[in-house]
């Protein structure tokens, strides 16, 4: 079986395929960081009008690549949302004339579960585990049950921690993307350096709050001297930034590991995914604490960890064994939570007020 994966919903137009062992033939990534760089972050019409001019010589790249022709796939799977609409709709509407035209499967998938199942791509992890989900738009604690049934335990109430990693970079002039350039400043920065707040840290429950952080980020820029910061100061900041990010995530996944562990007995897994799972910085303090408290930790190799297709690709051949395809008339979804039953975030803070 092999499944043509297409990614467009924020800045990285990707196609992939792979089959249903879980070999990837192809994982072509066109990245649009130069495009978007002189705005200091992703600009929707400048990405939607980039993945229509790049989407085309992508797939066929992956073709190429795989030694494989249209006519070789079984299926095509592209993210549905949640995204940027504009892109979105660039790659949903390319999967569906190729599904027509081939005569094969559709299959629209979830950007959020593609993160979520690609470490069942990369290692052999089984249902259930406990997913920390940590990307530019979300960072959520979730059971994953199965295939389209996550149970989230959590999630943050106003910024997503990669939003939190790229703005800080944004105050300390590090360009964009932030979060890699933050991680490497913080290699030789000191992280006692500055007194940074935990948000949530000590509450009950697995909800996030990063505005707070990046607020005090801003606040401690003030107290330094005017103009360009020093080298040392910027190090400093992202170290410290950085360890007050690992603690919240230590803290609220001790939490959610109690619930895991008590609703599922069996479950040994902690996963992180998402963009900010690359960071080796976060990932080494949750391998800790995985340790501490019984578990294995999975996170999928680097470059599977930011937006790419292959992820898209797999979760494809996971709804494909499962006989699961979508219609042609599916409309692309900007907002797609994993688990419909949750909370929003302002139903959450309200819920807190009255507590
Ligand atoms: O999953 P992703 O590629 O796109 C979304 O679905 O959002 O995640 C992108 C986010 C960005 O905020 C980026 O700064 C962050 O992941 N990121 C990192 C690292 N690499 C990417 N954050 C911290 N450390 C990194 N090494
Ligand atoms: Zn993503």
């Amino acid at each position: 079986m092999l499944v043509l994966g297409i990614e467009t919903s924020c800045d990285e137009t990707a196609a992939a395929i792979v089959d249903g062992t879980g070999t990837v033939h192809a994982n072509i990534i066109a990245s649009q960081v130069d495009e978007h760089r002189l705005y200091g972050g992703v600009v929707p019409e400048i990405a939607a009008r980039s993945h229509l001019d790049h989407l085309d010589g992508i797939i066929s790249q992956a073709l190429t690549e795989a030694h494989l022709e249209f006519s070789d796939l079984d299926a095509v799977a592209v993210t549905g949302g949640p995204g940027l609409i504009g892109g979105v709709i660039v790659g949903v509407m390319t999967a569906k004339a190729i599904a027509l035209a081939q005569n094969i499967p559709f299959i629209a998938v979830n950007h959020l579960e593609a993160h979520g199942l690609t470490v069942r791509l990369s290692h052999d992890v089984a249902f259930p585990y406990l997913l920390l989900l940590v990307s530019g738009g979300h960072c959520q604690l979730l059971i994953a049950e199965g295939i389209d049934t996550f149970h989230r335990l959590g999630t943050t109430i106003d910024d997503a921690l990669g939003e939190a990693f790229d703005k800080t970079a944004k105050m300390l002039g590090l360009g964009y993307p932030g979060g890699p350039a933050v991680e490497q400043a913080a290699k030789s920065g000191d992280p006692a350096r500055f007194t940074l707040p935990r948000p949530m840290k000590g509450r009950p429950g697995c909800d996030f709050s990063f505005s707070g952080l990046k607020t005090s980020i801003r606040q401690t820029v003030a107290t330094l001297p005017p103009g360009k910061l020093e080298t040392r100061d910027v190090n400093d900041l992202c170290a410290s930034f950085q360890a007050a990010a690992g603690d919240v995530l230590v803290e609220r996944c001790e939490n959610a590991i109690k619930t895991f562990q008590s609703r599922f007995p069996i479950g040994d897994t902690l996963v992180v995914a998402g963009g900010v799972a690359a960071n080796l910085y976060l990932r080494g303090r949750l391998e800790a604490l995985s340790s501490q408290t019984g578990l294995n930790f999975v996170s999928p190799p680097i470059q599977l960890c930011t937006d790419n297709a292959a992820m898209v690709a797999w979760t494809g051949v996971e709804y494909f064994k499962q006989g699961r395809f979508d219609t042609l008339d599916f409309k692309p979804r900007p907002r797609w939570p994993l688990d419909p039953t949750a909370p929003s975030a302002s139903e959450i803070i309200a819920g807190n007020r009255r507590k």
